[in-house]
């Protein structure tokens, strides 16, 4: 069944000009490119983003790297697209979780500094692609 998720590639992937990388790997994946757009964060959109982790000890150092430069935001549609762009990306550790072959694993060294970011549900991306991109 077709579904979209909400991609970001964070400020230090867009410093590192892995924006083409990662947008080729969604593509030769199968998925496709329903919204793009290059922005730079308010931190209200980040506090609402990142919501889930409020509490978490990370939280205000996440939120001050997410706004710290140009973000590369969009929303990709195909089939099982929130897991599919979930196991492109690795997981959240890019040495002790991502597995090479993954975004983060083929490129990241630090939890923070993982590069992008999936919805992790059909609930999540639904509250992500009306934060992000609002009337889509
Ligand atoms: P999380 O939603 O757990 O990971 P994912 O991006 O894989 O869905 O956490 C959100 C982001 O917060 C994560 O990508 C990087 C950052 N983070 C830390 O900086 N330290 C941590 O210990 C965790 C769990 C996350
Ligand atoms: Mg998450």
């Amino acid at each position: 069944m077709s579904e979209r998720t909400l991609v970001l590639v964070k400020p230090d992937g867009v410093a590192r000009a892995l924006v083409g990388e990662v947008i080729s790997r969604i593509e030769r994946k199968g998925l496709t490119l329903a919204a793009l757009e290059l922005r730079t964060v308010s931190e209200e959109t980040a506090k609402a983003h990142y919501a889930e982790h409020v509490e978490r000890p990370f939280f205000p150092s996440l939120i001050e790297f997410i706004t710290s430069g140009p973000v590369v935001a969009m929303v990709v549609e195909g089939e099982r697209a929130i897991p599919a762009f979930r196991q492109l990306a690795g997981g959240t550790d890019p040495v002790e979780k991502a597995t090479p072959g993954t975004i983060r694993g083929d490129f990241g060294l630090e939890t923070q500094l993982n590069l992008v970011h999936g919805s992790d549900s059909p609930e999540s991306a639904e509250r992500e692609i009306g934060l992000w991109f609002p009337g889509l």
